[in-house]
C-alpha cells in the first residue's frame, strides 16, 4: 500500500523546515457562514487577486443574470486549481504590507485532517468564521475543537454578516462572550484570540476599517493576522538530532542524522535519549565540505564524532543537556487512522517516531471524531479514515516531545505488516515526564491519584494552573502576583503565590544567584508549582527566572497547566524604580551576577500573556491579568 502524503518520519521529509517561511493560516467555519466570501474579500482587498479575475466573475454573473457573490470567485479559483492550472493545489498565497501568508485550503474535513495530522500541511494560526445571525453552531464548536486537537494556539474569530444583524454592537458582544466561553473551555489560548465584527460581503473590517461599525475599536482581520506571532524558528528551537545510523571508520564512530530543530556546535555536550548517555561533540563532518564545520543547523544532514566512544544506536535523539526531550512510556496520540482493519484497544503496533521504532499497545480509545460531521463518539474501535484520541503505551521509555512543543519529535506513525496504518500528534496532557535525571533513589514507583483533576476543577469552579510571571527585578512581578492573589481569593478562587524572595528564605535557602543555583531554584519551585496546580490550585509564581530553558522545562513538566506571563519593563525603568535599592548596589559592584546588570535575562518568545508595567498602571495590568484568568480558568460546576 502506498500513501504518498504520509511521511512524518523526519528522515523522509522531502523539504527541510523553512526557518523563515510565510505564516500559514487555515480558515474554518460552517459552510453557510461565509468562509468563501471572506477568503475572496481578503484576497481582493489585499490586492492579491490575479489581474482581471474580479471583472471576469462580475461579467459571468451578469451573463447568467445572478447577483455577484464573492464565493463565485473562490469557486472559479477552485475550478482552475482542480484542472491543475495553478501549480500548487492546496496553498494560496496573499500578502499584506507586513508579510506574506499562505492560506492552506481544506477541500474537506477528511483531507484537511489527514494533511494536518500526517504533516503534509501545517497551520500556524486559524481564522474561525461565525455567522452573526446564527452564532456558535454545533459545527462551529466542532471546528474549534479541531483546532484545539491539532495544536493550533492562535485563533482569530470573525463574526461575519454583521450587515444582516443591523451592525448591532450588542449582538456582537453577546456572540463574543459565547465564543470566548467555548474556546476557553477547550483550553484554547484566548490571549492571542481576537474577535472581529466583519461583513465579508461589504468589506467591513477585513482590510479596511468599518466606518459603519465605529463602535468597534479593535483591529481589522488583516491587522489581526499581522499581529499573529511568527512561530519560533526551527533554528531557535531546542536541539533535536535523531540518530539515523552509526558508521565505523577506522577507530572512529560517526553518528549520522538530520538535525530536525536547533543547532549543534563543536564542543557541545549532547545527551542521547532514551539512553541518557552524554558526550561532547569532537567534530562535525558534513558531506562534501572542504573545511570542517564548527556548527550545523536544523535541516542539515551531518555526521558527528564524540569525545567518548558511546554505544548508541539508530533511534536515539540527541539534544543539549539543558533541554532534552520528554521520556515517557505512555502518551496521548491524536491519530488519523488509515488502516483497513480497525484500530482496537489492546492491539499492538509498530510505532515510528523520527528514526526510532517502538512497539506500542493501544491502552485506551478516549474519543473518536467523525470526519464527516466532526461529531464525537465513543467506541472500542477506530475505523479507517476516522480521527481519534488514543492513549498508547510502550514497554520502555520513549524519547518524544508534545506536538505543540516540537512538530518533528511530536509526530509519529503506526505501522502494521509494513504498511503505514496511522499518523498522529503527541500530547502529554495528564502524563508526566519520566526522565530519571536527578533521581537518586532506586526501587521507587509512581502511584496514580484516585481523584481526577477535572473533578477537582469542577469542585473549585476553576481549573488548576500555573501563572508563571517572569521579568526583571523591579518589573512588578511580586506586586502584581500578590494583588492578583488577593483579588482572586476574594472571588472564591483556590489561589496562592510562590515568590522568589520568600522561597529563598525556606525551600531554596541554600541557593544563591550563580547560573547553577538559579537553575536549581527554578527546578524546585517549578515542581512545587506543578504539585499545587495538580491539586487544583491556581499558583501564581513571581521569579525572575531569567533563563528561557528553565521556564521551558517547567512548561514541559505540565504543558497544559503552564501559562507564561511576561511582566515587561525595560532595565532603565526597573533601575529607576529600584524598590529595594539593589540596582544601585549592583552598579556600585556590591552585588555579583545581578540580573540585567551583570547577569543575563532572556525574555519569553511565546508567552501566553504580556503585561507592560511601564506603559500601564498597576490597576490596568491587574485588569488584564484578572481578565485572562476568568477567560482561561473558569469551569462550570
Ligand atoms: S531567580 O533568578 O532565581 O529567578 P528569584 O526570583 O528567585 O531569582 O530572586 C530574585 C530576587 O532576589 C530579586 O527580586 C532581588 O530582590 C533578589 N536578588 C538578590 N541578589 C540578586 C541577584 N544577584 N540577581 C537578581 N536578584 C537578586
Amino acid at each position: 500500500m502506498s500513501i504518498p502524503q504520509v511521511a512524518p518520519q523526519c528522515e523522509q521529509q522531502a523539504k527541510p523546515l523553512q526557518p523563515h517561511a510565510s505564516l500559514k493560516i487555515v480558515i474554518v467555519g460552517h459552510v453557510d457562514h461565509g468562509k468563501s466570501s471572506l477568503i475572496g474579500r481578503l484576497f481582493h482587498d489585499t490586492g492579491s487577486l490575479p489581474e482581471g479575475k474580479l471583472e471576469a466573475i462580475h461579467a459571468m454573473s451578469e451573463r447568467r443574470g445572478m447577483p455577484f457573490e464573492w464565493a463565485f470567485l473562490m469557486d472559479a479559483l477552485q475550478a482552475e486549481r482542480d484542472q491543475g492550472i495553478t501549480i500548487d493545489v492546496s496553498h494560496i498565497h496573499f500578502r499584506t504590507p507586513v508579510r506574506e501568508y499562505v492560506l492552506i485550503d481544506a477541500p474537506g474535513h477528511r483531507e484537511f485532517l489527514k494533511n494536518m495530522v500526517t504533516g503534509a500541511a501545517q497551520a500556524d494560526a486559524a481564522v474561525l468564521v461565525v455567522d452573526a445571525r446564527e452564532g456558535m453552531q454545533e459545527q462551529t464548536k466542532r471546528h474549534s475543537y479541531l483546532l484545539h486537537l491539532l495544536g493550533i494556539r492562535q485563533v482569530i474569530v470573525t463574526i461575519n454578516k454583521m450587515d444582516l444583524v443591523s451592525l448591532a454592537q450588542d449582538r456582537f458582544q453577546k456572540l463574543s462572550k459565547d465564543v470566548r466561553h467555548y474556546l476557553s473551555e477547550l483550553g484554547l489560548d484566548l490571549q492571542h484570540t481576537q474577535i472581529i465584527p466583519v461583513s465579508a460581503r461589504d468589506g467591513d473590517n477585513i482590510v479596511t476599517r468599518s466606518i459603519r461599525m465605529d463602535w468597534y475599536e479593535g483591529p481589522t482581520l488583516a491587522e489581526s493576522l499581522d499581529g499573529v506571532q511568527q512561530p519560533v524558528s526551527v533554528l531557535e528551537m531546542p536541539l533535536r538530532f535523531p540518530v539515523q545510523d552509526v558508521y565505523k571508520f577506522d577507530e572512529r564512530r560517526i553518528v549520522a542524522g538530520r538535525i530536525e530543530t536547533g543547532q549543534i556546535r563543536l564542543g557541545d555536550t549532547l545527551m542521547f535519549s532514551p539512553s541518557n548517555k552524554t558526550a561532547r561533540v569532537a567534530s562535525i563532518e558534513a558531506w562534501n565540505a572542504r573545511i570542517k564545520p564548527v556548527a550545523a543547523r536544523a535541516g542539515q544532514s551531518i555526521g558527528i564524532t564524540l569525545d567518548e566512544q558511546l554505544f548508541i544506536e539508530r533511534g536515539e535523539v540527541a539534544s543539549l543537556v539543558a533541554n532534552p526531550p520528554t521520556l515517557s512510556n505512555v502518551f496521548r496520540g491524536r491519530l488519523f487512522w488509515l488502516g483497513h482493519a480497525p484500530l482496537k484497544v489492546g492491539k499492538r503496533y509498530k510505532m515510528k517516531l523520527c528514526t526510532a521504532e517502538y512497539t506500542v499497545e493501544v491502552q485506551a480509545i478516549e474519543r473518536i471524531i467523525d470526519v464527516n460531521d466532526l461529531g464525537m463518539r465513543e467506541s472500542q474501535e477506530v475505523e479507517r479514515n476516522a480521527v481519534a484520541e488514543v492513549v498508547l503505551r510502550a514497554r520502555g521509555l520513549i524519547a518524544l516531545d508534545p506536538f505543540d512543543y516540537n512538530m518533528s519529535t511530536g509526530r509519529f506513525v503506526l505501522v502494521e505488516d509494513y504498511d503505514i496504518v496511522g499518523g498522529g500528534l503527541i500530547s502529554m496532557e495528564g502524563y508526566a515526564d519520566q526522565r530519571p535525571t536527578g533521581i537518586k533513589s532506586s526501587n521507587i514507583f509512581m502511584v496514580e491519584h484516585r481523584v481526577p483533576e477535572p473533578d477537582r476543577w469542577r469542585m473549585n469552579g476553576h481549573r488548576g494552573g500555573i501563572l508563571w510571571m517572569t521579568g526583571l527585578s523591579g518589573a512588578g512581578k511580586s506586586t502584581l502576583a500578590f494583588s492578583l492573589e488577593h483579588y482572586l481569593f476574594q472571588r472564591g478562587y483556590q489561589v496562592s503565590v510562590l515568590d522568589g524572595d520568600n522561597v529563598r528564605h525556606g525551600l531554596c535557602s541554600d541557593l544563591g544567584f550563580s547560573p547553577e543555583d538559579r537553575v536549581e531554584n527554578i527546578r524546585r519551585v517549578g515542581h512545587a508549582a506543578v504539585l499545587f496546580a495538580r491539586a487544583g490550585f491556581l499558583v501564581i509564581t513571581a521569579f525572575i527566572s531569567p533563563y528561557r530553558a528553565d521556564r521551558d522545562r517547567v512548561r514541559m513538566l505540565a504543558p497544559g497547566l503552564f501559562h507564561e506571563i511576561f511582566i515587561e519593563a525595560d532595565l532603565e525603568t526597573c533601575e529607576q524604580r529600584d524598590p529595594k535599592g539593589l540596582y544601585a548596589k549592583a552598579r556600585r559592584g556590591e552585588i555579583d551576577e545581578f540580573t540585567g546588570i551583570s547577569a543575563p535575562y532572556e525574555p519569553p518568545k511565546l508567552a501566553e500573556l504580556q503585561v507592560d508595567t511601564k506603559a500601564h498602571s498597576i490597576e490596568e495590568c491587574l485588569a488584564k491579568l484578572t481578565d485572562y484568568v476568568s477567560r482561561t480558568f473558569v469551569v462550570t460546576k
